[in-house]
């Protein structure tokens, strides 16, 4: 890693496998100039810098600060708390992945085994509540592996135009609908095993429907007791204040990963018209995906803010003794 711009007070780093897009690197990465000795000295680090910090993450999707002395959940609060972004919580999320809080802002990372891979996605784009920012904490990297993949999707987007308008405007103009099951009980051994109770945060059938009418869903009851939801149509494709595209939804996550969507990607998602989504260009959008992610290779201590509008994130498989541990937290949309 190899330090550069040592004399501003924002110091930047790059490492071989930074992209760059025309004079921008995604992600960009900062490092502490030496005068951040405390967490307090990095928050005020990043009130007297945030609007180049800002700028940063605007044009690059991601920011990766390394070095800084962050090394709790404690610490990894004071610091997100720090850029007086509003708070998302878990409860309210309607996240399917099963999840631990240690604060009041800080919860675990999905906890799905270590040799699942989460695929790319954005975080809770296929629900009509998401994130605006994500802050992401390593407090221990896995011994092997356990990368956090970073993918620019308004690159993806732009990629996926030039090479197949047609299924580019198809995806633009008619929107996705999402069918999700949630299950009885909360399964911590899936990677969306959270129960409908808690993604609902309800108690009873009754409140549940309640819910759902209010959020535009349909719905079905199922003999085991699970909850069968089908989404409102929701965005496939966003526009940002700068004019760009984004690839903002979960069809990579979902076609890569979900249960049997390989192989019926409209037992899953469908186009907000309920006509299927070719499987070939589901197929192609993935592999198209691979080249603009970069792997976040961990370093203990190291804290991301991802633009979660701009970029997608999933998490690589991981091997070792050492217990990978990754903390979140998230900010809401002022959208
Ligand atoms: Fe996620």
């Amino acid at each position: 890693m190899n330090n550069v711009n040592d004399t501003a007070a924002v110091k930047y780093a790059r490492v071989p496998t930074q992209h760059t897009y025309n004079d921008d690197v995604f992600p960009q990465i900062v490092v502490n100039n030496d005068n951040c000795k405390t967490v307090a000295d990095t928050v005020e680090f990043v009130k007297a810098n945030q609007a180049e910090l800002e700028a940063q993450l605007a044009k690059a999707g991601a920011l990766l600060f390394r070095g800084f002395p962050i090394d709790s959940a404690e610490t990894f609060d004071v610091f997100s708390a720090g850029f007086g972004y509003p708070n998302f919580t878990y409860q309210e999320s309607l996240s399917n992945a099963v999840r631990i809080n240690f604060t009041e802002r800080v919860f675990t990372a999905n906890e799905a085994p270590k040799d699942v891979e989460i695929f790319l996605h954005h975080e809770m784009a296929q629900t009509p509540i998401s994130p605006s920012k994500l802050f992401f904490f390593c407090q221990y990297a896995a011994d092997e592996g356990g990368a956090t993949p970073l993918c620019r999707s308004d690159k993806l987007f732009e990629a996926l135009k030039a090479e197949n308008p047609e299924l580019a405007r198809d995806f633009k103009e008619k929107g996705l609908k999402y069918t999700t099951t949630m299950p009885a009980a909360n399964d911590a051994n899936s990677g969306q095993g959270r129960s409908w109770k808690s993604t609902l945060s309800v108690e009873s059938v009754e409140e549940a429907e309640a819910k759902l009418q209010e959020l535009g869903y349909s719905w079905q009851w199922m003999d085991d007791g699970s909850l069968k939801a089908i989404t409102p149509v929701l965005p496939a494709v966003i526009e940002l204040d700068d004019g760009s595209e984004t690839f903002y939804n979960q069809l990579i996550a979902a076609y890569m990963g979900w249960k049997g969507v390989r192989e019926n990607p409209s037992s899953a998602i469908t186009f907000g018209d309920d006509s299927a989504i070719p499987k070939e260009g589901l197929e192609r959008v993935a592999e198209l995906s691979e080249d603009f992610t970069f792997d976040l290779e961990w370093q203990d201590g190291d804290v991301a803010i991802v633009d979660n509008y701009r970029a997608m994130h999933g998490r690589r498989p991981y091997s070792g003794d050492r217990k990978r541990v990754v903390l979140v937290a998230l900010v809401a949309s002022e959208r």
